[in-house]
């Protein structure tokens, strides 16, 4: 009977080989050993979930989820309204809404989002469009369905 390791999630661990250039092969060494990573197949796992959250991102009429950082200037014209009125338009994609005041002028706004993958990129990037936006990122997370 073949020995099976399994991972935290149950699942069985199945060992392959690859070949690989070298020299990517070298960047890539330092480039997990920069990240912390314990061993190769941690980070050729994590690789293979990225690769398939972008695959959920791709489909623009799945379900996905994400979060939205935003840094503004509250002083900045009507910034404030702009980014509220936004936000009502888009009401049924927004989980929860963080705002942090940082210091007298700016703000972070993290912004948890949920939907179909077209209205959120949709979202995202007129949002980034408003005056008076300093920073933004858009976190393009995943439901975990297709994850373990
Ligand atoms: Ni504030």
């Amino acid at each position: 009977m073949p020995y099976v390791i399994y991972n935290r999630n149950m699942n069985a661990l199945k060992r392959f080989s690859i070949s690989i250039d070298d020299t990517l092969l070298d960047k890539f060494e330092a480039k997990i050993t920069s990240r912390g990573y314990a061993n190769r197949s941690q980070a050729i796992a994590d690789l293979i979930r990225k690769a398939l959250v972008n695959k959920e991102w791709s489909v623009l009429h799945g379900e996905v989820a994400g979060t939205i950082t935003l840094v503004y200037n509250h002083h900045h014209g009507s910034i404030v309204n702009r980014l509220n009125a936004s936000q009502h338009r888009y009401e049924k994609y927004i989980l929860a809404n963080t705002h942090v005041h940082l210091d007298e002028d700016n703000c972070l706004e993290v912004i948890v989002v949920k939907g179909k993958a077209r209205k959120l990129k949709e979202m995202y990037n007129k949002t980034v469009r408003l005056k008076g936006i300093k920073y933004s990122d858009f976190s393009m997370a995943t439901m975990g369905r297709y994850l373990t």
